[in-house]
């Protein structure tokens, strides 16, 4: 079959990357996805079982900081564009183990950008390296103000400061190597495939199991939220219709301290799971503050808007209860991944190829 792009999605097997796999392999019938993940302890074939026997869709096992296996990927399949997504996400584990942050989302981000060099280096047309980040780059903000694209880098974390360097290192390409590029930083993501160490899949597993809630500090830090799914349609807009060279962010305009998320999470699963309202808000325990905790994140996602005409599809609270509907529907994905049972999947399906 003859295909009008080839497109290398790395971190494909993760919470955004498996989401945007799905989206793009269903959407897009004449591109061939090509997903190249290191299967770490976040990724997970699971997350893909709804494509994997599609014709548009391949897995390669590998990592971003092998040059020689991305460069044998290149060479197979003659990528047309990269959207990158592999990296190393948690801030908590990156303050634990920063070194490992440092190799996957800088060494690994250079990596794909010197192939990307070296492969098109000789026709850059319709070519298109497109870089996710975060908002975590731009640091953290007092009670008043919204990230734009021109706010400063200050990255507060080694997870946001490897991200920053990431970005840093593609606008040196785009302006050095006039490679091709794009990126865009997102706000907090939440859906379906998360992996339960980040605040709403975790809770949501510890609220079902009646445990207690940790939650960090005063808990009035500040988090914007935005559906996956519409980080997904954000990705291929920009991808589709942005400016090489350009930055955009995404948010929703949706902005929740924790306590107060954590309270409707309560309140929604206590419906949900029939327990008298108020029952899951007894296991809130306040405990020792993260490490360089950032405040407050909020994005300004006008320019995405206004220029290329992108808005979340789902109100907040209708995404939230889809988000707990998928969890507790998906209870055995839920136990595989906290038992570690699916890493004995991955051997069962792919063990002769992986
Ligand atoms: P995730 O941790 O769920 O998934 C990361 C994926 O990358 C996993 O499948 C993992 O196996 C893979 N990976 C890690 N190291 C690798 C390596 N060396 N080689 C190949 N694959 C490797 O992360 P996520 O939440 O899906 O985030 C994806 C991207 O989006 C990241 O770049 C992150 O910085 C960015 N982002 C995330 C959010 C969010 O709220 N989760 C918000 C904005 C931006
Ligand atoms: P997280 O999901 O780790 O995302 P990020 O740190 O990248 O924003 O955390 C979201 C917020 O929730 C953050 O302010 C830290 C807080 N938090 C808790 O209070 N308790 C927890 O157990 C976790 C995982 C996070």
């Amino acid at each position: 079959m003859n295909f009008e792009k080839h497109i290398l999605v790395t971190g494909g097997a993760g919470f955004i990357g498996s989401n945007l796999c799905v989206y793009l392999v269903h959407k897009y019938s004449n591109y061939k996805i090509i997903n190249l993940d290191a299967l770490t302890y976040a990724g997970n074939l699971e997350n893909l079982k709804s494509i994997e026997n599609a014709q548009n869709y391949v897995f390669e096992k590998g990592d971003i900081t092998d040059e020689s296996k991305v460069n044998a990927l290149f060479e197979k399949y003659k990528f047309d564009a990269v959207i990158h997504l592999a990296a190393e996400s948690h801030v908590d584990r990156s303050i634990r183990n920063p070194l490992t942050f440092v190799n996957t989302n800088i060494v690994g981000t250079m990596v794909l950008l010197n192939s990307c060099k070296h492969y098109w280096q000789d026709n850059l047309e319709d070519k298109l390296f497109y870089h996710v980040s975060t908002d975590e780059v731009y640091g953290s903000l007092g009670e008043i103000g919204l990230f734009t694209e021109e706010t400063p880098y200050d990255p507060r974390s080694p997870y946001s400061a490897s991200k920053a360097s990431s970005d840093h290192l593609v606008r040196a390409y785009y302006h050095t190597y006039n490679l091709p590029v794009k990126i865009s930083n997102c706000s907090n993501n939440y859906g379906a495939f998360q992996f339960p160490e980040k605040l709403l899949p975790i809770f949501i597993h510890k609220i079902k199991n009646g445990e207690k809630l940790p939650v960090y500090g005063d808990g009035k830090y500040t988090r914007d939220w935005l559906w996956v799914e519409d980080h997904c349609s954000a990705i291929d807009v920009i991808f589709h219709k942005g400016k090489v060279g350009d930055t955009y962010n995404i948010g929703g305009f949706n902005e929740w301290k924790n306590i107060d998320l954590i309270h409707l999470l309560c309140d929604k699963m206590d419906e949900k799971l029939n327990r008298e309202i108020g029952t899951s808000r007894e296991s809130i325990i306040f405990v020792k503050d993260r490490a360089g905790h950032d405040r407050r994140y909020a994005i300004d996602a006008s320019k995405l808007s206004n220029e290329l005409g992108w808005k979340p599809s789902l109100q907040f609270e209708e995404g939230l209860e889809k988000t707990i509907d998928w969890y507790l529907a998906n209870s055995d994905w839920l136990e595989n991944v906290t038992s570690g049972a699916y890493q004995e999947y991955h051997k069962e399906q792919y063990g002769n190829v992986l």
